[in-house]
């Protein structure tokens, strides 16, 4: 099946419409492209709960706090379009930024507290831009339904509570990270690796699990971040931007362990910076 390419908000509208009007129920999956088989898997879900698959994509200026980065980041629509129909996707909403933003944007969504913290602290802005075009695809598509990978663990965060406490009526379906057979997380930024950036680059998911470990093994915190630094600093390539255990509830850097904690990891390699996570720890210090 071919998706159909919808390039702007009165077309993508009307075809959600005519969806909802043969009483069909509405999925949308947000993208900035690039698609790979994390996509793919977000797809796949979204088509196997709904009836109606839009999938957006859309290269977001606002939440990119370099103007290198966004110039950088892999642009590959035709080929997207052909993989979204494979994945049963119905439509592809990929409007131009002009579309998306007619005017200077002068409302915006913030999160607070949430999106302050690990990347936001050092990509001031991001999550301010992530919110508030995921907020104006939300409304534009109005899906029931709306997929995020679990990678981007605090992305995930901060679109759950402005969905929460914007009342929106769309449910958030968090899908779990697709990871390579070495156990590097699906991005569209590992095409940017080198090769032997790329052989490198599955420590980042070996740390992770050390850390995760020392976690299983009741370590505090610190214990569990100096397993995963340690792993990191075998490869004096990587520069690490923070390496935390942080309260999945809060975003913010666990104290202690006492309940589940998200190990979150943000590094560069050769120019290219790539982030992870694992969910780990039910258990309990005492
Ligand atoms: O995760 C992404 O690709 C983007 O941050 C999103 C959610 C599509 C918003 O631009």
């Amino acid at each position: 099946m071919k998706a159909e390419r919808v390039e702007t908000v009165a077309a993508i509208r009307a075809r959600v419409a005519r969806a909802r009007g043969r009483g069909k129920t509405v999925a949308l999956v947000p993208t900035m492209g690039a698609l790979h088989t994390g996509h793919g898997e977000l797809i796949r879900r979204a088509r196997s709960e709904a009836d109606f698959v839009v999938v957006s994509v859309f290269v977001n200026p606002i939440q990119f706090n370099s103007a290198e980065d966004f110039e950088l980041y892999p642009r590959t629509l035709e080929t997207d379009i052909d993989f979204c129909g494979r994945f049963g996707a119905d439509a592809v909403f990929a409007p131009s930024a002009r579309e998306m933003y007619p005017e200077p944007q002068l409302a915006f969504v913030e999160v607070s507290s949430l999106g302050d913290s690990f990347c936001g602290e050092f990509r001031p802005g991001h999550f301010r831009g992530v919110a508030t075009v995921v907020a104006k695809l939300l409304n534009i598509v109005q899906p029931d339904r709306a997929y995020f990978g679990e990678k981007d663990a605090q992305q995930l965060a901060v679109i759950r509570r402005m969905v929460a406490d914007l009342n929106l009526p769309i449910a958030i379906i968090p899908v779990a990270t697709v990871r390579e057979p070495d156990g590097l997380a699906m991005s569209s930024r590992n095409a940017r690796l080198k090769p032997e950036d790329r052989a490198a680059a599955p420590l980042i998911y070996e740390a992770l699990q050390a850390a995760a470990r020392a976690v299983a093994e009741g370590g505090a915190p610190e214990k569990a971040k100096r397993a995963g630094m340690e792993v990191l600093a075998r490869d004096p390539r990587f520069q690490v931007e923070y390496f935390e255990c942080a309260d999945p509830a809060t975003m913010k850097i666990a104290e202690r362990i006492s309940g589940p904690v998200l190990i979150l990891a943000a590094v560069w390699l050769g120019g290219v910076r790539l982030i992870d996570n694992i969910l780990c720890g039910q258990h309990r210090s005492n």
